[in-house]
């Protein structure tokens, strides 16, 4: 198992004190990176003790540290899985062949992209979500939002180890970057769409983390796969912490579920004004919400039929999501029917990787609806939540801009905009929802939209002070 100095002034288990320049670059971006913190991470609570999680090593069993601790001292650290004696190319055209431990010259720029995208996301996300602590559902609620942002700084860490380490100048430049665009700017924006959609409630965080970190759960899934061994060995220790933001989005939505559906009891009607009157989110709110950011997060996986998906994968940079379950890793035998607007067409497999990662992503999606109609059937409802069809609202690929309802029938351009509002959040959808976010900070209690989660974190209690304010 590899080591962690903690009397380095960046935990890291890559030996950055081995390497003068590698940690004089990482040292001078630190403050940056603070700085950036302060001014674009979590409005208020600079000051409040918070019970967050901290890597500290790589280790199956106890990698990480709890317990209470300011944001801004968080040891925002560079863990990387260990290093698999022997590890060869699992896919492409040099399958077989020894992984890179240094980029090779003629993939240095395309995987600088592919890591700039990636590390983009992770302080985007954080910049999103700035202003949600000021109305937390509750004091546990509070304290999950700080645990996903301090990792999604970690996560932006992790990727700018690799650009300082890897790509030399021009690596430091891209990671002054990453600290330069901010979500929703109009002048420098973030890279991805999703990424500058404004945040501005509990329901929204949920499905974002349901949706958005699960696309970024399979992103990290492929470059896992990569042969350029750093990026894989980073991603696959990012996945650890991964597991609790879409943990956050799962339980929250079945928490919102579960509430809605007591309210329903109570009042004994579905009548959805009536569920609104009562403080809770009616189930066909919630649909337009699901709708909206699983169709977001639908174009993060990037077009159907796709040249980069096919040279990335060929060259070894980004293979599919567990690849080892496929049978065929070199894929220049095979091809895909893909339905596009003009009809079904036959593409190469290489050129249609984005899609079977979509594929694959969306079956991940279903787990979640299944959990939640199981709530909504046994409560003897008729009404089940489904996810949206891969063509509805899409901007990227052969469905952009194509009107479709969310089963993914084509209808004019007139009905698509008669019924838009009927399929995503409208005006005064948002406005409701607004309307229940009450900041709730008295340990164990809970706003009235959302039901209590079943147990706290790492064992304690629900009701236990997550979040100390002075
Ligand atoms: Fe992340
Ligand atoms: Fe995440």
């Amino acid at each position: 198992m590899s080591s962690i100095n903690y009397a380095e002034k960046i935990p890291n288990n890559v030996d950055i004190g081995g390497d003068r320049t590698l940690q004089r670059a990482l040292e001078h971006w630190q403050p940056h990176f603070l700085q950036w913190w302060q001014e674009m991470g979590p409005s208020d609570f600079a000051t409040a003790d918070v019970y967050l999680r901290t890597a500290i090593s790589v280790d199956a069993q106890g990698w990480a540290h709890y317990g209470a601790t300011k944001m801004p001292d968080y040891r925002w650290g560079i863990f990387l899985a260990d290093r698999q004696a022997e590890r060869k190319i699992g896919f492409g055209d040099a399958m077989g062949q020894p992984v890179w431990q240094q980029v090779p010259g003629e993939y240095r720029s395309t995987l600088r992209r592919l890591i700039v995208t990636q590390g983009d996301t992770e302080p985007a996300s954080v910049e999103q979500q700035r202003l949600l602590g000021h109305t937390c559902p509750s004091m546990y609620d509070l304290r999950n939002l700080f645990q996903i942002n301090v990792e999604e700084g970690r996560h932006l860490w992790a990727m700018v180890y690799l650009l300082h380490a890897y790509f030399g100048r021009d690596g430091r430049e891209e990671a002054e970057e990453l600290l330069a665009r901010h979500s929703g700017d109009a002048d420098k924006p973030r890279i991805l769409t999703t990424f500058n959609e404004p945040m501005s409630d509990w329901l929204s965080l949920f499905c974002f983390t349901y949706f958005t970190d699960r696309d970024g759960k399979y992103q990290l899934k492929s470059f896992a796969e990569s042969a350029f061994d750093p990026l894989s060995r980073t991603c696959r220790f990012m996945l650890t912490e991964e597991a609790h933001h879409m943990f956050v989005g799962e339980t929250g939505i079945s928490r919102v579920v579960k509430r809605t559906l007591e309210v329903m009891k109570e009042i004994g009607s579905d009548d959805p004004a009536r569920v609104r009157a009562k403080g809770a989110v009616d189930l066909q709110t919630l649909q337009k919400y699901l709708n909206f950011w699983c169709s977001s997060s639908l174009d993060l996986f990037g077009s159907e039929i796709s040249s980069n998906s096919a040279a990335n994968f060929a060259s070894g940079m980004k293979g599919r999501p567990d690849e080892t379950q496929y049978e065929d890793h070199v894929l220049r035998s095979s091809s895909k029917k893909l339905h596009t607007p003009e009809g079904e067409q036959e593409v190469p497999m290489l050129n249609a990787l984005n899609e079977v990662m979509r594929e694959s992503y969306l079956k991940d999606c279903e787990i979640g609806l299944k959990r939640w109609n199981r709530m909504i059937e046994r409560a003897g409802h008729a009404l089940r939540l489904t996810l949206p069809s891969s063509r509805f609202r899409r901007s990227i690929g052969p469905w952009a801009g194509v009107p479709v309802d969310t089963t993914g029938k084509m209808i004019s351009k007139e009905e698509f905009e008669k019924h838009l509002t009927e399929w995503i959040p409208s005006a005064s959808d948002k406005a409701f929802v607004q309307s229940l976010m009450q900041r709730v900070i008295e340990p164990g209690r809970m706003a009235g939209w959302i039901a209590p989660p079943e147990r706290g974190i790492n064992n304690l209690p629900v009701e236990y002070e997550y979040v100390h304010l002075h």
